[in-house]
């Protein structure tokens, strides 16, 4: 049977040239299991992935509801989609501190060369993935945090607005590009990942890992077969970096902030921390000159990075004798911490609405839609029973929760409010007994 199968399949070579036919050498660090560790963690979040995707419609009147759905009634399901949004920070850091460890220590250099350029295109395809999977849950972050990224996009010379025109699909964000972005999501960017770490996987089997501190004309001496000490360290790193994923998405879960609401010109979206760097950098770029720190330094960047391996000639991997290396690169990492710590000093000016009520009634869904329009959330906060605090409290006004009236007393104080408070004679009976109607239903039940 076995013969059979290897007969037929080529199983067992198969198996034993994927369990590694080159021994790693006993030079190499710890840290370069760090690859793998990244390998895992995308495991973890294409698997979340797909389990969302099977709640998740791609449409602009369901997107929302479907995740709201999925957080409230399915098992796990809030949990899943923590570990999708979380486990995707812990992707990109760790990707990017593998990119450190292959520049810090060296390893770039001959005969890796395409190894490296091909950790750089996972990088900027990891980025892709966040990118296209952040419009999906279709909240206000969602749509106006991806309306801002396709404006810096459209500022690269020539292609750019072409680009944003093709990803939109219309002259506003809308299903069309929903629907796009769900496809570039699910499909082509997963797809262009896993044909990357395929190739990527071969060219490293090709010549094994790098050797850490010796020259690149030394030869290393190898492990023990396998498993080796660098099975140990990947394994150990692989399952930290898995368990940090779940403590992080238990500690914090996915947010998600009322519907998308074009119309709403106040709100300020803010991006995802690991891009508060790149963003404070396109602060320093107005009127004219965005092009500059959105297009030509970051693929200036790129260039520099994907031609290293080849202009940097000096044989030496140790750091102590690549001083250039040392320097540009401690240079960038204290620009980058720089930038990303004053970004996360700007607290967003706009304040947290209430997503809408699922399966209401159109009267309510009305007096939701109105009570958030007519900025009432901007005086009057609302304490929500699992304990999260939306709007913006007036020291004057009643938090949503303590008001008492029912909705045609309500309706008429919107006629004549207390003197602290505008008036609403722009709406009519019934839009104005439709909020009342929502308001009730925001009141403590206690
Ligand atoms: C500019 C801030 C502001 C906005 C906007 C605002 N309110 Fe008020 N509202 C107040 C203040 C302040 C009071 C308390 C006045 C007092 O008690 O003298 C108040 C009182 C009320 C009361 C009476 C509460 C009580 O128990 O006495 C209701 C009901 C109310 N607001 C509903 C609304 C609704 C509904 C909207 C939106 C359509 C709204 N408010 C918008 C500031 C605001």
């Amino acid at each position: 049977m076995l013969a059979f199968l290897e007969n037929r399949l080529g199983l067992f070579s198969w198996l034993r040239e994927l369990g590694g036919t080159a021994r790693p050498p006993r030079e190499a660090s710890f840290l370069q299991g760090l690859g793998f560790a990244t390998l895992c963690v995308l495991a973890l979040v294409i698997v979340t992935g797909i389990g969302i995707s099977f709640h998740y419609v791609p449409s602009a009147d369901h997107a929302y509801d479907s995740i709201r759905v999925l957080e409230r009634d399915v098992t796990g399901g809030a949990l899943m989609r923590a570990l999708h949004y979380q486990g995707t920070s812990v992707l990109v850091v760790l990707a990017f501190l593998d990119l450190c460890v292959w520049f810090f220590l060296g390893l770039y250099k001959r005969p890796r060369e395409f190894a490296w350029i091909f950790g750089i295109v996972l990088f900027a395809l990891i980025v892709g993935g966040a990118f296209t999977g952040y419009l999906l849950p279709w909240d206000q972050n969602a749509w106006f945090a991806t309306k801002v990224r396709l404006g810096i996009l459209a500022s690269a010379p020539e292609l750019g607005p072409r680009i944003r025109d093709i990803l939109q699909g219309g002259s506003e964000l809308g299903s069309m590009s929903l629907g796009r972005f769900f496809t570039l999501h699910t499909m082509v960017v997963p797809l262009l990942i896993g044909l990357v770490v395929v190739i990527r996987g071969r060219v490293m089997r090709r010549h094994g890992m790098s050797p850490v501190g010796l020259r690149v004309d030394e030869s290393p001496t190898l492990q023990g077969p396998f498993p080796s000490r660098t099975t140990w360290s990947k394994a150990f790193l692989g399952i930290l970096a898995v368990a940090a994923c779940f403590v992080i998405a238990d500690r914090w879960p996915a947010e998600l902030e009322a519907i998308a609401d074009p119309a709403d010109s106040n709100y300020q979206p803010r991006p995802e921390w690991y891009f508060f760097g790149p963003f404070e950098l396109l602060k320093f770029f107005k009127g004219g000159t965005e092009a500059i720190g959105a297009f030509w330094l970051p693929n200036a960047l790129l260039v520099v990075l994907v031609l290293l391996p080849f202009f940097d000639r000096n044989p030496e991997r140790r750091l102590r004798k690549r001083p250039i290396c040392l320097i540009a690169g401690a240079l960038f990492l204290v620009t980058i911490g720089t930038l990303t710590w004053r970004g996360s000093q700007d607290k967003p000016t706009h304040y947290k609405t209430p997503a809408h009520p699922l399966h209401a009634t159109a009267e309510m869904r009305l007096g939701y839609d109105l009570t958030r329009k007519e900025g009432c959330f901007s005086c009057h906060a609302w304490n929500a029973p699992d304990g999260i605090a939306y709007g913006q409290e007036d020291k004057d006004a009643p938090p949503m929760e303590d008001i008492e009236y029912d909705p045609e007393d309500l309706s008429e104080l919107l006629l004549e409010p207390p003197e602290e408070m505008p008036a609403y004679p722009h709406l009519s009976e019934a839009q104005r007994v439709a909020v009342g109607k929502y308001v009730e239903s925001l009141r403590s039940k206690d």
